[in-house]
């Protein structure tokens, strides 16, 4: 059924561009343009800015008419639709990144072929054509200009890219995000190979685009009026570790500051997703570090949190993901915040190129890593995928200063975040400088893997392991080599962990 066509003020402030207020449809009507085996680029990062109506009313027309398609997204989705798209069978393949419990379930079962990508990569493998090109695109949107350029929600994430790309556009327009959040994002487009030229960003609020996706509104075929909340965020907050991992860097921070080699700016933060890198930014109230930028992916309570303490002067980022208390402080007042916020395309928020010359200080998780500094963020027990590298890589491999964070032991001290040797490596020693836990931190710079061994194990090792890994340590000596392991134990903790329940 059609739906009541909405109010003369509403379509003359939400969708400006005349011609379209024609396409007006309902969601189901909208979502039989996705045929069986098509690729689909939605909008959505981090459980922000997703479009919803269309997703769901595919999952629903996949219990009577079964269609797959390969679903493409920012990175993970809010409102259980990889969930809800997993369970309807309707998610084939999917690609860069998702954090959702049954999705994952999907994964490891083998039913969903997960890529698992470097977020700044993905749209450009789709423009070099390296992966297959993208049939519909299904964006969330404030509103859509005159021009048919589409203004944006609470992310960018790759849906600039997948409407330019796309053949058909679908937009779903949200009432209840704010036309306010016009002026808020900054679309640029890298050039082509081979005549690229350099991304301009040369300070975190360096603006280089236009505040809207700028489509040929021929292409967009179909426009769904919705009103929905963003999920909230699902960080818990700051705990007895997460505190003292702030500690300890911060502690650093000063140690770095007192050396002339950073200053009471420090340089461009960047911080990973999930509740550890969120309380360590949120460490960064209590210090004496002041006028802090970031140039991040995510932000999340933290990034307003030290704005409202005055720590924080601006922020860039490709979403907002917020709390449910978050969201009720900072969305009422958004336009207080809007002049010291820029939302970027994800391939720009995390491009190596920018992350190198803006020198950030990049704070990512780990869920373990080994003797010699090697980190694993994504594969428990180097098989069950658990969220993906997301933007981890882009920013780690090319930051000024790369850290890492965990606690030093999981699921109540049965599973030790330090090990002799990782079972999946998502992050080489070679991009990794300091890694923390709530016990301390090793400063891996300018260290050989025998120095950083001693240090890892030292400082960053729970009491209850690090003898064990230092027994380990001094045994694997005996077989020589610059990075010295006894291979046929390296990987016996996961062994024991996936027999006994402990390493
Ligand atoms: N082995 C098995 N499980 C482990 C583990 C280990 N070594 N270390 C942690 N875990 C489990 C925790 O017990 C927890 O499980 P639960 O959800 O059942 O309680 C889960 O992993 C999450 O750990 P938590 O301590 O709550 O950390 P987090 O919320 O900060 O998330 C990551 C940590 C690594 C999962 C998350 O940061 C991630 O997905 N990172 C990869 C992507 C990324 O870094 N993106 C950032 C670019 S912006």
């Amino acid at each position: 059924m059609r739906p009541e066509p909405p109010e003369e003020d509403f379509m003359h402030d939400r969708i400006r561009h005349e011609a379209l207020h024609a396409r007006v449809m309902s969601a189901s009507e909208a979502a039989a343009l996705i045929k069986d085996g098509m690729v689909v680029g939605m909008s959505g990062f981090t459980r922000a800015g997703e479009a919803m109506a269309v997703p769901l009313a595919l999952a629903e027309r996949a219990k009577h008419d079964p269609l797959k398609i390969t679903l493409m997204t920012g990175a993970s989705l809010g409102h259980d639709l990889d969930k809800i798209l997993a369970e309807a069978k309707v998610t084939a393949r999917r690609m860069p990144f998702q954090s959702d419990a049954g999705l994952r379930r999907a994964i490891n079962a083998g039913e969903v072929m997960f890529i698992d990508q470097h977020l700044s990569e993905t749209v450009e493998q789709l423009r070099r054509g390296q992966i297959p090109p993208v049939d519909v695109a299904v964006i969330e949107a404030a509103s859509i200009t005159s021009d048919g350029g589409i203004i944006p929600t609470t992310s960018i994430g790759n849906s600039a890219s997948f409407a330019i790309l796309a053949k058909q556009v679908i937009i779903e327009i949200n009432t209840a995000q704010p036309l306010s959040f016009e002026g808020l994002h900054d679309v640029y487009i890298p050039s082509y190979f081979p005549n690229r030229m350099p991304i301009p960003v040369v300070t975190c609020d360096s603006r280089i685009g236009t505040p809207w996706i700028p489509i040929d509104p021929a292409k967009i075929a179909a426009i769904v009026i919705t009103e929905k909340h963003d999920s909230s965020a699902a960080i818990r907050p700051p705990d007895d570790e997460t505190r003292a991992i702030a500690g300890h860097l911060i502690r650093f921070f000063e140690s770095e500051m007192a050396a002339g080699r950073l200053t009471r700016r420090l340089a461009p933060l960047q911080a990973g997703i999930g509740t550890i890198a969120n309380a360590v930014l949120h460490g960064l109230i209590d210090s004496p570090f002041e006028d802090l930028r970031m140039y991040s992916e995510v932000l999340q309570d933290s990034t307003f949190d030290l704005m409202d303490a005055g720590k924080l002067s601006f922020a860039s980022g490709s979403s907002i993901t917020l709390s449910a208390e978050k969201n009720a402080e900072v969305m009422p007042h958004f336009d207080r915040y809007k002049p010291r916020l820029i939302l970027r395309p994800q391939e720009i928020s995390n491009h190596p190129e920018v992350v190198r010359r803006l020198g950030l200080i990049a704070i990512n998780t780990a869920l373990e890593f080994d003797i010699y500094g090697n980190v694993n963020s994504t594969h428990v027990m180097g098989t069950q995928m658990m969220n993906g590298i997301g933007g981890s890589g882009d920013f780690a491999r090319n930051a000024m200063l790369s850290v890492f964070v965990t606690k030093s032991i999981a699921k109540g001290g049965a599973i030790s975040s330090v090990v002799p040797m990782v079972s999946h490596v998502d992050h080489t020693e070679h991009d990794v400088d300091i890694l923390v836990t709530e016990q301390g931190l090793a400063d891996l710079r300018g260290l050989a893997p025998r120095e950083r061994a001693v240090k890892i194990i030292g400082n960053c090792a729970h009491p209850d392991w690090r003898e064990s890994l230092a027994d380990y340590y001094r045994r694997a000596l005996a077989f020589g080599g610059h990075t010295p392991h006894i291979l046929e134990e390296a990987l016996s903790w996961h062994v024991r962990l996936r027999k006994t329940g402990r390493m």
